[in-house]
């Protein structure tokens, strides 16, 4: 099949494509997006976290035909115009919570629909945000920076 689909706001074209195989395959082999990663292909790790008609999914657990006409962001659309670093990006990296940087793709896609979702609300209790945060796996970090990085950019 030939794929249609906006991709981080571009309209984006695949032939060739296997309606069954993976919206993760798609957007990593086919389109040229590494951002999100292909650690357990399950959808139990949450390191292919991407947006789909603005709802965080599992891009391993997608089929391509089910993506087609439709809105998919990757962490590399968070991003501003000049590449410059989301602020969810940047707490990040200033709480160190980045080792391997496998996980840190789909929790950064976490966190910011977790902000977004959360709106001007009160600050968020480490309870809520490990809540929110349980279906992202890091195996390097023991969590604690991710929750600081988190912290801090639910202040910014
Ligand atoms: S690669 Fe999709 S949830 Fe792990
Ligand atoms: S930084 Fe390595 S898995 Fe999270």
């Amino acid at each position: 099949m030939r794929l249609d689909c906006t991709v981080n706001g571009e309209q984006r074209q695949a032939d060739d494509v296997w309606p069954g195989e993976s919206l993760l395959y798609v957007l990593r082999e086919r389109l040229g997006l590494p951002g999100a990663k292909n650690a357990c292909e399950q959808g139990e790790c949450g390191s292919c976290t991407v947006y789909l008609d603005g709802t965080a999914v599992c891009a391993c657990l997608v089929a391509a035909g089910q993506a087609q006409g439709r809105s998919v962001v990757t962490v590399e659309g968070l991003s501003g115009d000049a590449g410059s670093l989301h602020p969810v990006q940047e707490a990040f990296v200033a709480a160190g919570a980045v080792q391997c940087g496998f996980c840190t793709p789909g929790l950064i896609v976490a966190v910011h629909d977790l902000l977004r979702r959360r709106g001007d609300g009160e600050p968020l209790t480490d309870p809520e945000i490990r809540e929110a945060l349980a279906g992202n796996l890091c195996r390097c970090t023991g969590y604690e920076k991710i929750l600081e990085a988190v912290r801090t950019a639910s202040r910014s």
